[in-house]
């Protein structure tokens, strides 16, 4: 952020002023990075993803001087027969981002409290302060093994979002658990995040029927690899679908471009692609864990393509330090209850050796 003088400032409305915006992974440019801060995928998206990016060229370039279809139908479509659902039950935006915005705009802002863990995506707090909905918000703390405590949900409140897997802690929550927050708030929104859920956790999609109150999100960026076309997605009863689309068509009415409904499109239609490279991941993070453990590391029990692990001999934020001056980047959050922790993204073999052969011969010796 460049400096901005107070005079420079008086530009800005006031509400802008007091906005403390999220920060992403950095994507720097460094020769020989290793970069394991962000959650990306290691692999490539199935290649008939890339031949579908394509042939919107190929067909006629003439098309981007045409919107794209607002609608996004041929995508939803896709989605809802991939998720067995009808095409009532779903929503895309511009990445699970958007997708999260528009679900605090339209079932959040309220005078109840909306509720979500202390240890949670971080840009949550962000959206809670840009809908003006942040004194409303109750934290509610990790158990002392990083794990939600259903039971704290069961009091008065305007909304509650539930990552699953959580992150940062990869720790994921069973079905079972989630009916219970479902069953004990009938008259408010509950939203499970499932950015991570292909990489072992159960979704809650299979709950939508049954709960009238249910919202759930998903994200084409980590299990599909397409996290540089931004599209995310969520899966709801047709009366939540239909409020989310009444804000989404306040904000920006085409949010999804023709290169990403093509290749997402692609993309749930090779299913066993997408479920191959899920299951490399899982074997990749199981490997990555054993390894770690024998270096002394502490990992929590992962459901997500990422670990979190702290190496209680050495202070995580060095430990970042150092890895970052050979090349690796993993995500270090400075923040209370996990600011010994590391969040490291699972990559291929090759490159989970590199990270752990720099800690063995490099780091810690
Ligand atoms: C828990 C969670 N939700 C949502 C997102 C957003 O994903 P995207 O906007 O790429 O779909 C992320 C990204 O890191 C995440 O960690």
């Amino acid at each position: 952020m460049p400096n901005i003088s107070p005079e420079q400032m008086r530009f800005w409305s006031p509400e802008v002023r007091e906005l403390e915006p999220y920060v992403p992974g950095e994507q720097p440019k460094i020769q020989n990075l290793l970069k394991l801060n962000t959650n990306e995928n290691p692999y490539p998206p199935s290649p008939k993803v890339v031949a579908a990016v394509q042939s919107v060229l190929i067909d006629s370039a003439d098309v981007l001087r045409l919107y794209p279809d607002p609608d996004a139908s041929a995508l939803k479509h896709a989605i809802a027969k991939q998720q067995h659902v009808d095409v009532a039950n779903v929503f895309v935006g511009n990445g699970s981002d958007e997708v999260l915005a528009h679900i605090f705009k339209a079932f959040f802002v309220q005078d109840k409290p909306i509720l979500y863990p202390d240890i949670t995506y971080s840009f949550y707090p962000v959206y809670s302060q840009f809908f003006g909905i942040s004194t409303q918000t109750k934290i509610l703390p990790l158990n002392d093994d990083f794990e939600i405590d259903v039971a704290d949900y069961k009091q008065p409140n305007g909304g509650i979002i539930i990552t699953n897997p959580n992150a940062p802690t990869s720790i994921a929550l069973g079905l079972s658990a989630i009916e219970q927050v479902l069953q004990a708030n009938p008259d408010s929104v509950v939203v499970i995040d499932e950015a991570y859920v292909d990489f072992g956790a159960e979704s809650a999609v299979s709950l939508v029927e049954k709960y009238e109150n249910l919202v759930v999100c998903q994200t084409t960026s980590k299990s599909r690899s397409l996290a540089g076309l931004r599209v995310g997605f969520a899966i709801a009863r047709p009366h939540l679908i239909a409020a989310l689309e009444a804000v989404k068509n306040s904000f920006n009415s085409y949010p999804i471009d023709r290169f990403a409904i093509a290749a997402a499109v692609a993309s749930f239609e090779d299913q066993e692609y997408f479920v191959a490279q899920c299951q490399k991941v899982i074997v990749s993070r199981d490997k990555l864990v054993a390894d770690l453990v024998a270096l002394g590391f502490k990992v929590l029990p992962s459901s997500a393509n990422f670990i979190f692990a702290c190496l209680p001999s050495k202070d995580a934020g060095e430990l970042a330090k150092a890895l970052r001056e050979r090349g690796i980047i993993v995500r270090y959050f400075n923040k209370p209850r996990i600011d010994q922790f590391l969040r490291i993204t699972i990559g291929t073999d090759e490159q989970n050796q590199r990270l752990v052969d720099t800690l063995k011969h490099e780091i810690l010796v």
